[in-house]
């Protein structure tokens, strides 16, 4: 496809071309849009759905701003990204695009710490947490709170700068590395909750919030605290606990006044029921869109472009009619070491129920130890008649894949859970 080919279509702009944006991207490509997508990494995965790659990093405001106006968008979205959501919502509001969010929903949604601030005015429910710039300030609020502790920077996602503290002496290098990953020169520490993740994948359409489905959300140990493993549908909260769960979510969107477009909020359901853990102003960073399109037939990848181009959404268009009883997406991992070839993949595609696996990285790629979410390799999606087989499913066809790695031993490894 080139620009001449489809001079008529819709001109959108999509921050970030990794493994978070290519559901997206590959909606847009069906939708014949002129896509132009900018990521700092040439190699990343979603520029072959793109028809013009800007190799400009999806949080360089100053770049992206002249790109879009020089690129006369129509409209301008940041799938699976936090920091480049309030870019997008600050572009379109200079080059009077319509945008789904304001610039101030934008804002709260993209900070940790402002997004509680607003929680806590609406009463909304989250773990107990202090502000700190220091080490010393930090330890006093360890006391306050007491072991285990998740330290974050409020300006980050993606794991970044994020760690568990257990004691004393693991807090000192986790404040450390939440402050110079944070953008504001603040880190946070929450105390540690205890609880089942879930996740609500709502989209809000003129001011109404429709929760879309409840995942169960597996995220990894340390090392790797908290990146995403597998999120499987429908969720095993009970009928209780979902109605209180997918009540605070549709309350933490207000809070934010988010009236349009899709959210993504993580909940920890523990004995005192959910708590917030965070919302995210956008489509979530791990496939959901298409396990939701496969599971339900809502088709949420399209109702994103549609919200991001200021188009008529017919609420029809939110109604599910289910299409199986379970889903399941569960992450890939490689062991360290540049990638050879991934075998099994076509095995592991014929096993029943499996209806996408992604691969992320061509060969050359070289794979560093699993810490984040940046770090995972590919991913399963399956259906089943329900969530425990759709799971089964996923594990089967992700213990077929094998990474072969240069210069290490190439098993998959399958990292320790929480
Ligand atoms: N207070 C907490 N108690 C228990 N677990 C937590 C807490 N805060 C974070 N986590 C764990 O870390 C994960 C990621 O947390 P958070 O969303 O704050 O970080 P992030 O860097 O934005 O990650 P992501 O980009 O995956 O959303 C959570 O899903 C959970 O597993
Ligand atoms: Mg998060």
């Amino acid at each position: 496809m080139t620009g001449d080919s489809h001079a008529w279509a819709k001109r959108l702009l999509v921050l970030g071309a990794g493994p978070a944006q290519l559901g997206l991207l590959e909606a847009a490509r069906r939708r014949e849009l002129y896509v132009i997508a900018a990521d700092r990494d040439p190699g990343a995965p979603g520029f072959p759905f793109a028809d013009r790659r800007a190799l400009i990093s999806a949080e360089d405001e100053t770049a992206l701003e002249r790109l879009a106006a020089a690129e006369q968008i129509d409209g301008v979205i940041a799938p699976g990204i936090d920091w480049s959501v309030a870019i997008a919502a600050r572009i379109s509001a200079k080059l009077g695009l319509p945008h789904p969010l304001s610039m101030e929903s934008a804002q709260l949604a993209v900070s940790k710490l402002k997004q509680r601030e607003r929680f806590t005015e609406a009463g909304l429910p989250f773990a107990r947490y202090a502000v700190a710039t220091r080490g010393e300030e930090a330890e006093t609020a360890a006391a306050e709170l007491g072991f285990p502790l998740v330290v974050k920077a409020p300006d980050r996602q993606g794991q970044r700068g994020l760690a568990l503290a257990r004691g004393l002496e693991e807090l000192g290098p986790a404040v450390e590395r939440a402050l110079h990953a944070s953008r504001s020169g603040l880190c946070m520490i929450e105390q540690l909750e205890p609880g089942r993740e879930a996740t609500v994948i709502g989209f809000s359409l003129d001011g109404r919030y429709h929760a879309l489905a409840v995942t169960d959300r597996r995220s990894a140990a340390a090392p790797a605290f908290g990146v995403s493993l597998e999120h499987s549908w429908p969720s095993s909260l009970s009928e209780n606990e979902l109605a209180r769960t997918i009540d605070i979510a549709g309350r933490a969107t207000a809070a934010l006044k988010i009236e349009q477009g899709p959210s993504y909020v993580q909940v920890i359901v523990g004995e005192r029921g959910p708590l917030l853990v965070e919302l995210a102003a956008r489509l979530g960073g791990g496939h959901e869109a298409e396990l939701i399109e496969a599971a339900l037939g809502i088709e949420l990848n399209e109702l994103a472009l549609a919200a991001a181009l200021g188009e008529t959404i017919d609420p029809q268009a939110l109604v599910s009619q289910p299409l199986a009883g379970g889903a399941c997406t569960r992450f890939l991992i490689a062991p360290e070491g540049e990638l050879v070839t991934a075998h099994g993949v076509e095995e592991a595609s014929a096993l029943e129920g499996v209806k996408r696996i992604r691969l992320y990285r061509e060969p050359g790629f070289v794979f560093t130890p699993f810490r984040s979410r940046s770090d995972r390799a590919g991913a399963v999606l399956t259906l089943g008649p329900d969530r425990e087989r759709a799971v089964e499913r996923a594990r089967e066809a992700a213990d077929l894949i094998r990474f072969e790695v240069a210069g290490a031993n190439s098993e998959s490894r399958d990292p320790p859970r929480r």
